[in-house]
């Protein structure tokens, strides 16, 4: 009895880390990313117009780059011309946050 209910209970905690760290990835995405990739992800704000910022919600475009080279860009920011255009978040975000929102972002172009 004692020994499934430890079992139930190490299977719903589990579960909840999983969408944890989902849901980490959006809320992340919307308090670092959406200034200049819009809440949605299309890059339709005035940062997004500036600089040319492209449709994250377009499959066609997300096949562009793979998994590392995003990750590559959230941990060493991307620079156009040699100017800044996009920060490097491996001081601010944990690896394990870059990854959510990577992962967030992929979910994305799905809809
Ligand atoms: C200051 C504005 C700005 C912020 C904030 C910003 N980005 Fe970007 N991002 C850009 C620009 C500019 C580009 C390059 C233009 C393009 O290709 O769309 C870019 C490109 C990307 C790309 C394309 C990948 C690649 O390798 O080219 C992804 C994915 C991305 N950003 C995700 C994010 C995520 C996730 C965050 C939040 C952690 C974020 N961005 C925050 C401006 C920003």
């Amino acid at each position: 009895m004692i020994r499934k209910m430890i079992i139930s209970c190490v299977v719903l905690l589990g579960a909840a880390s999983v969408s944890v760290l989902a849901e980490d990835g959006a809320a992340i995405f919307s308090a670092k990313c959406a200034i200049c990739h819009g809440k949605d992800g299309k890059g339709q704000t005035k940062m997004g117009e500036k600089n040319g910022i492209k449709d994250l919600t377009d499959a066609k475009y997300q096949a562009t780059f793979t998994d590392e080279q995003m990750l590559k860009t959230l941990k060493e920011g991307k620079k156009v011309d040699d100017k800044v255009k996009m920060k490097a978040y491996d001081t601010i975000l944990s690896a394990e946050e870059i990854k959510a929102v990577a992962a967030y972002v992929r979910t994305l172009a799905k809809k």
